[in-house]
Order: C-alpha cells, then structure tokens, then sequence
C-alpha cells in the first residue's frame, strides 16, 4: 500500500500456514491415483468435487462467485471503487497424471489466502480484487494447454477447435462438460475477455525448478515466460506377424517413432543453446503385442525455448525428420499436426516492481528469472497486464509426486502475493 500505511498492515500480514496446508492436503484427495500421486484430470468426478471445494472456500472468504461457461471459477471481492479494472490472481488445479499436490494449487488456495490475509488486516481495496481458478491448464484430456485462458484471451481459433474435439474415449469435448455440469450451448465467446477487463494479473507458483532452493532464495521475481510448442504424430506400416515376417519386408511404425524420437533430441542439442528443450512424453503403439510388428505410432512432442525463432527452427528440423523418416522406412507419416506453437510472454514492469518492493518491505530474498514451465499467465498477458511470483520446491520437482514446497514458503509466496494485491489494488 502506500506511505506509513504500508508498514501498519505488513505487521499484520499472518498467513494462517497451518490451515492452508491443511487445504493443500485435503484438495490433494480429490485424486484418481494413491497418495502421495495426485491425478485430477478436467471434468472428471475428482475435478468436479475439486471445484466444489475451491468454491466452497470462496464463499467463506466472502467472494461473490462466478463461473463461466467452461468453468474458470471467479471470486470477487469488491473494492471501493467497483467501477475500476479489477486485480486478478489465480491459477490452476488441475493435476496431470501421477503428478504431486502443489503445482497450480498453491496460486489458488494461496490466493485465496492472501484474501484473507488482507481482510484480516483491515485492507480497504481500492480496485476490487478477484481470484480465478482456471479450467485445465495442464493438456492431460484434450490435448490443449492453458484451455480456460486461451478461451479468456479470446482465441477464436480454439472456439472453433472445441467444437470437434474428442479424448481418448472419444468423449466430446461438450459432452465431458457437461458431465461436469457446464452446458455449452452457450456460443464459447462469450468466455473471451476484452483487453483491458483487469488492471493487473498476477500468479503465484512453486519453481517448478532448483534455482530458488538451490541458490537459498525465497521469492522469484518472473519476468518472461518461456515458448511452448506442441505436436502430435502418427505413422502408418502394414504391420504383420513378428516371426514370419523378415527384416527386408518390414515397415515398422513402431520403429519410425523411436529414430524420431531420436531426432528430436538431436535437433534440440544442435540449438546450441541450453534454453531449447524438447520431449517426447507419449510415444503409443499398435496394436501392442510383443508378437506384433507395430502397425501404427502416435507421438506427442513438447518443445520449448524462451527464444521463440529458434524454437521453430526446431520444429522444422522436426517436420523433416519425419517426412525423412517416412521414405526411408516406408511408413506413412498420416498426420503430423502443430497442436500449438505459442509466442513467449514478458510480465509487465509495474507489476514487477510492486512485487520487488512487497520483498523489500517483507525483507524476503529475491531474484528475477525466467519461466521455464508455461502457465496461464502466457494467454493472460494478452489481454492483461500479467506478473508471476515463484516460490521454492523441494529439488525442483515437479508433475512428479515428490513435489513439495515447504508450509514457511507458501506462507512467504502467500505474503508477497498479498502485499503485491495491495498495491496494485490502490494503485
Ligand atoms: C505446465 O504444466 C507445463 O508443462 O509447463
Ligand atoms: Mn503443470
Ligand atoms: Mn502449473
Ligand atoms: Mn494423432
């Protein structure tokens, strides 16, 4: 906030650490994995009691709550001056596969603690001051990163997209909805966003990574946000039996997969650069018996870099490999499609400064960095003001279940965010 009145309220920031751990662990149930893995995947039973829970703890911190036709969750608390541009904070808590209890729910449940926080502090906000849980950050279902944000950034090109899309189980991205009880008969624009609707959006988040734990830092401080690209493919063989058929007579799809599989490592090391980094995280054959030459290969490739020319240099490397690939194991390469390839995102310096002194002020250690990991925040700065808030994590673990960030560096993230809200919201 501002002059003596900042100081006044910093004595009077308590994060009440135990309870929000205790929010931490319980949200962490709603899971279709064992403990201590979590898995919650968009629009399943789990993810449908997860909301009701996140709305739940709304309501008891006094926000008047909204959800949109996707189900991005809004709680409101109204400032002074309703007619201003409000502060948005929020993120995910959808949780992919065998993943940990901490990534995206620490920017929900910390939000909404730091609501809490500076109500219990007395704080007036000025600009009302809105949390937001987005719907499926993370690609588990439909293949889509960051889908409730790319809608709020009002991409027409996912509308559209939607409008097709099925899961594995070839569940229509509509019907899943409504299953969780959001009808989309409702045209999908009317979750887009103007540019302008908020005056600042900010995220809070563990690392995802080892500089804060390794370097002894309590706050990160992000000023860009790496840029993610997505593919996905299939090839084709005849298949056939794994003994009769010989060597020479072979096109295996299978195979096909793994030499491209390999070519995306090697063109990701060619870049030079340590910021380029690719994956092939899924990599399915078929029909999948050890006495069955692989008919079909389906892959999907994550490759990122904060530089984003060289990151679609990569992808074309990539594309000729595979059409290489093809001719020469005789395989068709039947589809080879740019899931998304997103630009990266800068967090806006007024929002950046507000975070640094909310440190100086907390006497919190700081540092400035990069985003590695995307986050909702990458859609959001096209229609908002955007910064993000890192905290520690143990080892840098992450989408994995020995993720963990210790209850003292929520609380710390949980105080900076506050005091961050705060400002924004006065200024
Ligand atoms: C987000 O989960 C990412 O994959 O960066
Ligand atoms: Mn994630
Ligand atoms: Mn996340
Ligand atoms: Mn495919």
């Amino acid at each position: 906030f501002s002059g003596y009145q900042i100081h006044d309220s910093i004595s009077s920031l308590s994060v009440h650490t135990q309870n929000l751990q205790r929010q931490i662990d319980e949200l962490s149930s709603f899971s279709d994995t064992p403990a201590p893995s979590v898995t919650r995947v968009l629009y399943s039973e789990k993810d449908v009691l997860a909301r009701g829970y996140i709305k739940k703890l709304m309501g008891l911190s006094g926000l008047s709550v909204r959800e949109d036709a996707v189900g991005n969750i809004f709680g409101r608390w109204v400032g002074s001056q309703p007619e201003l541009a409000p502060v948005l904070t929020g993120s995910h808590i959808d949780a992919i596969p065998y993943s940990g209890k901490y990534d995206g729910v620490v920017g929900v449940l910390g939000a909404i603690e730091a609501i809490n926080v500076l109500k219990r502090s007395g704080f007036k906000p000025k600009r009302s001051l809105e949390v937001i849980m987005f719907t499926s950050e993370e690609p588990t279902r439909f293949g889509i990163s960051c889908l409730g944000s790319r809608l709020l950034a009002g991409s027409e090109e996912l509308k559209e997209l939607l409008k097709k899309t099925v899961d594995s189980q070839n569940i229509s991205f509509s019907d899943a909805a409504t299953f969780a009880g959001y009808t989309l008969n409702e045209d999908l624009s009317s979750v887009f966003l103007e540019k302008g609707s908020y005056s600042a959006f900010i995220e809070l988040h563990i690392e995802q990574g080892p500089i804060l734990e390794e370097e002894g830092i309590s706050i990160g401080i992000v000023t860009a946000i790496a840029a993610p690209a997505s593919i996905k493919v299939d090839f084709e063989g005849n298949g056939g039996h794994a003994g009769a058929v010989l060597m020479p007579k072979r096109n295996d799809a299978g195979l096909a997969a793994a030499e491209l599989a390999l070519a995306v490592e090697k063109h990701v090391l060619e870049s030079g650069s340590i910021d380029t980094v690719g994956t092939v995280g899924i990599l399915e054959l078929h029909p999948g018996a050890i006495n069955s030459i692989p008919s079909k290969s389906h892959l999907e490739i994550d490759t990122r870099d904060i530089d984003e020319k060289r990151r679609n240099l990569v992808i074309e490397k990539i594309h000729k490999s595979a059409l290489r690939i093809s001719k020469s194991r005789e395989v068709n390469l039947s589809e080879f499609k740019i899931v998304n390839q997103d630009p990266p995102a800068l967090s806006e310096d007024s929002i950046i400064e507000a975070t640094e002194s909310a440190c100086q002020e907390l006497k919190l250690s700081y540092k400035k960095m990069i985003s590695r990991a995307y986050h909702d925040s990458l859609f959001m700065a096209r229609i908002s003001p955007m910064g993000m808030i890192f905290i520690p994590c143990y080892k840098g673990y992450s989408h994995k279940p020995e993720e963990f960030a210790a209850p003292e560096d929520v609380a710390n993230g949980v105080k900076v965010l506050a005091l961050t809200l705060g400002k924004l919201s006065l200024s």
